[in-house]
């Protein structure tokens, strides 16, 4: 049964994690996974998830089943997290919402309603997306096509290219997948002004959003993260979205995430739900429990999400201070190329915009990890490893 089959290529990402593991070099610098890090390197417990954990192990009574769609505190904390209090409440007789094991649960689950509602349907990614986007929405079926993102010239994003490609090409019953703030890889978003022009392309041409938010909080706040998102949500009669606890709540390994499911009337929802929680059956049956559990347990309790704002607030900030510090620490070694749109830009990731081949330099001569197409992980910079870095990359450059 097994005889015929080859070994397939790991996963890129996660083969960078193993061989940074497994480097012996002492200044070795890991810009590869996109985990938050702190001065000192690692990927903190947050104190709110650590004290939220707390609670639960003195008050948790059962770790009976809590069925398909998890927990319905959970759904409501993040739907309003995701949309803010106000549009929550006036979506939530279209809203059908399951708490799901991570963003990859939420998308793969996404994938698969999509399948079963609209099996001609095709899905629009930027160019480029997060590389597990392919294999999560392609395995279940779906065909992928591409439309133009990333400006490597300016930083930015190819907005008229990419409408024009959209327009000319996507059909109504499409998806369009967005990634909702802090693009991975580019770090390049759309502005407010380019969300609305998106709205307004998705209602004239019944192209359905399918929104990716795994990074809300990271890029200029938690509100101002989904701005475009509730724009849009405000406005078109469907749209999917999938959310992460993974990064803002640093529960990467609990594998917490929700899926948001829009139908276009009331009466649509409850079956709607059904089949999403079918479909959710049919595949893992349940989404674990804990992750979410601390979440809501954040969420409800004042002084908890206080805490867990201003930790939110500081990895953002420090984020942002490390994108000024890269782009001045290679402005002073003279290096003859502009790197100024790696301030610009917002969240975890942005392009160096090396080629393959200095790369895998970097890596050989300094022990400097980053994924081949130059995409680093700023929160993997810290102050005793930026001038390090820094020169390494003046160095390669400069060749
Ligand atoms: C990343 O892009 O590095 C993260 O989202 C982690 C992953 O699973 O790829």
């Amino acid at each position: 049964m097994f005889e015929h089959l080859q070994a397939k290529p790991a996963d890129p990402i996660l083969r960078l994690m193993q061989e940074f593991r497994e480097d012996t070099h002492p200044l070795k610098v890991d810009l590869g996974v996109g985990v938050y890090k702190d001065e000192q390197g690692r990927t903190p417990l947050m104190q709110a998830v650590d004290r939220a954990q707390r609670i639960l192990v003195e008050s948790e009574l059962t770790k009976s089943y809590i069925g398909p769609p998890g927990s319905p505190l959970f759904n409501e904390q993040i739907t309003r997290l995701v949309l803010g209090a106000g549009l929550a409440a006036r979506l939530q007789d279209r809203l059908a919402v399951a708490q799901t094991p991570g963003g990859c649960g939420a998308l793969r689950m996404a994938a698969e309603l999509i399948k079963s509602c609209q099996p001609e349907a095709r899905v629009w990614v930027s160019d480029p997306t997060w590389a597990n986007h392919v294999p999560l929405l392609g395995g279940a079926g779906l065909p992928l096509e591409t439309y133009p993102y990333y400006d490597a010239e300016t930083g930015g994003v190819r907005f008229d290219a990419m409408l024009a490609t959209l327009e000319k090409s996507a059909r109504a019953g499409d998806l369009l997948l967005l990634h909702g703030c802090c693009h991975n890889p580019s770090g390049a978003d759309l502005s407010n002004q380019q969300w609305q022009e998106i709205t307004e392309f998705c209602l004239r041409t019944g192209v359905v959003p399918f929104i990716d938010l795994a990074y809300q909080g990271l890029g200029q706040g938690l509100d101002e993260d989904a701005q475009g998102v509730r724009y849009l949500f405000d406005s078109v009669p469907e749209a999917l979205l999938t959310s992460s606890c993974s990064k803002n709540f640093g529960l990467y390994r609990e594998r917490t995430g929700a899926l948001l499911v829009l139908s276009a009337k009331a009466q649509q929802t409850q079956a709607t739900a059904s089949e999403l929680f079918t479909t959710i059956r049919s595949h893992y049956s349940m989404p674990p429990a804990h992750g979410a559990a601390v979440v809501e347990t954040i969420l409800m309790h004042t002084q908890l999400d206080e805490l867990w704002r201003s930790e939110l607030n500081g990895m953002r900030t420090r984020i942002q201070y490390l994108r000024q510090q890269l782009n001045q620490g290679l402005q002073a070694r003279g290096v003859d190329r502009d790197f100024s749109f790696i301030e610009r830009q917002q969240g975890m990731f942005s392009f160096l915009g090396i080629s393959p081949e200095q790369v895998k330099q970097l890596r050989k001569d300094f022990s400097i990890y980053m994924v081949e197409s130059s995409r680093i992980n700023l929160a993997g910079l810290s102050a005793q490893n930026l001038d390090y870095v820094c020169d390494g990359l003046a160095s390669i450059l400069k060749e």
